[in-house]
């Protein structure tokens, strides 16, 4: 019983920053959520126009306007209104040391990052489903958001004193990383590929110099949020994994408890990718 308590509040104290949501559906969400019920203070980062961004169009700017009222407004309605937000683009090294700056400024030292965004302008309805046809474009913003976001974000947090030693990084990946999967998933698989190896190096980097574990979690296909549900053909990947992983699709709650896991001060987990879909990774 003691345990149990001590386990329900086992990010008391601990300040997590998440990145990658979109609305209540997104898995940044059910992460924060969990984090937030295990007694973590939660910073939220959404996706938001910058004095950084140049040259939209007002269409453009007009949607990354309506996409971060609706962020904050998710933030408010499942996270309360108290918890601070702030807009940053990930893709744009100005508007990531803007976001470290300002945390800086509020002395909000972070003891847990998520990483939880993604970006791929293949997955668009018409877009190349083709590796081979992938322009240098598209492969390079896919990899810049996907990937090497974590790289920015982690030196920027660190160069600006707000990632605390011992803190705790996770982000999100998927079984693409590895195997050529029933739907289009080929862009983005290589740039999970990278994320992965990132975080592995990063982890090599961090441990020895501040203690700091980063770790990625492959969650299950799940089309209920925004990119999920962009990605051609993974409602029917979903309904196959669902009937064919032993443990059937994980729920996203079971993401979050692994992501609060991984976030507990203390763990010796640093470089792991761990599975949380059922087993889905054992099939061939
Ligand atoms: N949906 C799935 O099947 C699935 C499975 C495993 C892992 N994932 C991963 O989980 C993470 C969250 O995805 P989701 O499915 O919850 O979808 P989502 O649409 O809710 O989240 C993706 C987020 O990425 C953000 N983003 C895109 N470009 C950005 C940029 N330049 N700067 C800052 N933020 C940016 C978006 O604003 C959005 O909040 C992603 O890394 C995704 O690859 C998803």
């Amino acid at each position: 019983m003691e345990n149990e308590s001590r386990d329900a509040r086992s990010l008391a104290g601990r300040r997590v920053l998440i990145t990658g949501i979109t609305d209540a559906a997104s898995l940044a969400a059910w992460a924060a959520r969990g984090a937030r019920q295990a007694g973590a203070e939660l910073v939220c980062t959404g996706l938001g126009l910058t004095p950084h961004h140049q040259g939209l169009s007002d269409r453009a700017e007009a949607h990354m306007s309506s996409a971060f009222e609706s962020f904050q407004q998710t933030v408010a309605e499942e996270l309360g209104a108290e918890t601070p937000t702030f807009a940053c683009d990930l893709s744009l090294d100005g508007s990531v040391r803007d976001l470290a700056a300002s945390l800086a400024e509020r002395e909000m030292v972070l003891d847990g990052v998520l990483h939880a965004v993604a970006f791929d302008r293949t997955l668009r309805p018409g877009g190349k489903t083709s590796l081979l046809e992938t322009s240098r474009e598209d492969f390079l913003g896919c990899m810049d958001v996907s990937a090497y976001s974590l790289v920015a974000l982690l030196r920027e947090l660190i160069a600006a004193g707000v990632l605390a030693d011992g803190a705790g990084v996770v982000a999100l990946s998927y079984l693409g990383a590895s195997r050529v999967v029933s739907h289009p998933y080929k862009n983005v698989g290589v740039a999970k590929a990278a994320l992965e190896r990132i975080a592995g190096e990063l982890a090599a980097e961090l441990g020895p110099a501040k203690g700091v574990r980063v770790n990625v979690v492959r969650f299950s296909p799940y089309s209920a949020s925004r990119a999920g549900g962009a990605i051609p053909g993974l409602v029917e990947a979903e309904k196959r994994a669902a009937d064919a992983s032993p443990l059937g699709v994980a729920h996203p709650q079971a993401l979050a408890d692994e992501v609060v896991h991984l976030l507990r001060p203390g763990s010796a987990i640093t470089g792991e990718i761990r599975h949380v879909d059922g087993g889905q990774n054992l099939l061939a």
